[in-house]
């Protein structure tokens, strides 16, 4: 394998943390950046574990410093990007749009300015060079939820859970017309526009890829898995939004850094490929779930967790249900799901209460004050 210098943004992330971690693993003769502003998402307390391996290097930057991802680029002869870094979370999104246009439209157009003046004063220009962007399903906007009760799928993977369910007959296909709802998934339909737009316009090597909702070890407790998983072993309320009807695809996250590494190496450039295991689920089964696997593997009875259910106002424009067929990707590259997802449950729940320590770290700071008034308990 010929040696390779790659910038990975967003590595103290959450996905990106898995990404980094497979790569500096698997590859020891490529040169790895992680490249992270360490906003409140950004812990390198997930990369412990390689942080010294020698083909690993951290670079805390903002991905809107045009002039010092630029001048990166040239000293580290940069010849491929995976672009993870973002504003991930739709209720900051709803509270605060203008750091998510910043940082996902501003920021992703500045990496791809910077990469496009550095690669076109190559003498081989772009050849051999790769802007691989990490997106979301979101920016498809909702699905119709028109078999709330559920129907046999069309489509089952290994990630498909018990008694899997489709809740609507549509499914996000790569050819689906965006249409995103809340100001996080307009920023990053935005920056799928600009990434595609230099690809048409300047002729460089990019790909897009849009994923479902990601989980696993080392997610920000903001987000719904680890939150509930954190608060039913802290018998603290599990705030619902809404009814709990919505719905979700779920894919482990090391499922997707597979992924994102098979087609950073084999994916057609200009392509965009759809990654997903098929795999919906209501918040409220989902929460169900957690809340069964964590009294269990706490020794609690039975549903002793139950009582922690608390409906809240809902959030604002909540899309209705995702489905993602990835098909495509399943049929060009051979990827799949490894993990189904009971599995892919129990594993994430044991994770987060075994690392108790890193969780505290983080429920210590702020970032729960940030929400106080957000949400009003109405039970
Ligand atoms: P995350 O919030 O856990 O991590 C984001 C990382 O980006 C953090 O380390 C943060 O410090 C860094 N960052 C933020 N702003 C930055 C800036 N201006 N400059 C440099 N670094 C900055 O997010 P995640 O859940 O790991 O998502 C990673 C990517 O995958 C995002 O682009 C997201 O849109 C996409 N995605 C996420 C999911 C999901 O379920 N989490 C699903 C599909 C796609
Ligand atoms: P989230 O993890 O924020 O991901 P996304 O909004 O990108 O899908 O939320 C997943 C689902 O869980 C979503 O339908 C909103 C819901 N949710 C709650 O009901 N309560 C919560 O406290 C959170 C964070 C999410």
């Amino acid at each position: 394998m010929a040696k390779r210098n790659i910038v990975i943004t967003g590595g103290a992330g959450f996905i990106g943390s898995h990404v980094v971690r497979l790569f500096v693993n698997k590859y020891p003769e490529y040169n790895i950046i992680n490249l992270d502003k360490l906003t409140y998402a950004g812990n390198l307390a997930n990369l412990k574990d390689i942080e010294d391996k020698p083909n690993y290097k951290f670079v805390k930057m903002d991905i809107c410093d045009f002039d010092a991802f630029h001048k990166l680029m040239q000293q580290e002869q940069i010849d491929g990007i995976i672009h993870l870094a973002a504003e991930s979370h739709v209720d900051r999104s709803i509270k605060d749009p203008f750091t998510f246009a910043r940082t996902n439209v501003m920021g992703t157009l500045s990496l791809l300015q910077a990469a496009k003046l550095y690669w076109e004063s190559l003498p081989e220009g772009y050849e051999g060079k790769r802007f691989y962007h990490i997106s979301t399903d979101e920016v498809y906007g909702a699905l119709t939820m028109n078999h709330p009760e559920g129907i046999e799928p069309p489509f089952k993977t290994v990630a498909s859970s018990e008694g899997h369910k489709a809740y609507g007959d549509d499914f996000f296909y790569e050819t689906t017309k965006y249409n995103p709802h809340s100001p996080y998934s307009a920023s990053k339909a935005s920056s799928d526009h600009f990434v595609r737009a230099y690809h048409d316009t300047y002729g460089m090597p990019t790909i897009v890829t849009n994923c479902s909702n990601n989980y696993g070890p080392y997610q920000f407790p903001e987000k719904l898995i680890p939150l509930f998983i954190n608060n039913i072993r802290n018998r603290k309320p599990l705030p619902v939004y809404g009814k709990g009807e919505n719905v979700r695809d779920w894919l482990y996250v090391e499922d997707h850094a597979r992924a994102i590494d098979l087609i950073f190496h084999e994916g057609e450039v200009a392509e965009t490929y759809n990654i997903g295991g098929f795999n919906e689920w209501k918040n409220i089964d989902l929460i169900k779930v957690m809340i069964k696997t964590v009294d269990r593997i706490l020794g609690n009875p039975e549903g002793a967790s139950l009582d922690l259910i608390t409906y809240v106002t809902d959030r604002l424009g909540h899309d209705a249900r995702y489905a993602i067929d990835s098909t495509k990707l399943q049929k060009e590259l051979g990827w799949e799901p490894s993990l189904q997802f009971e599995e892919g449950i129990e594993k994430t729940v044991r994770w987060y209460l075994d690392n108790q320590e890193w969780m505290d770290n983080i429920t210590s700071g702020e970032y729960e004050k940030y929400y106080e008034d957000m949400y009003k308990y109405n039970g």
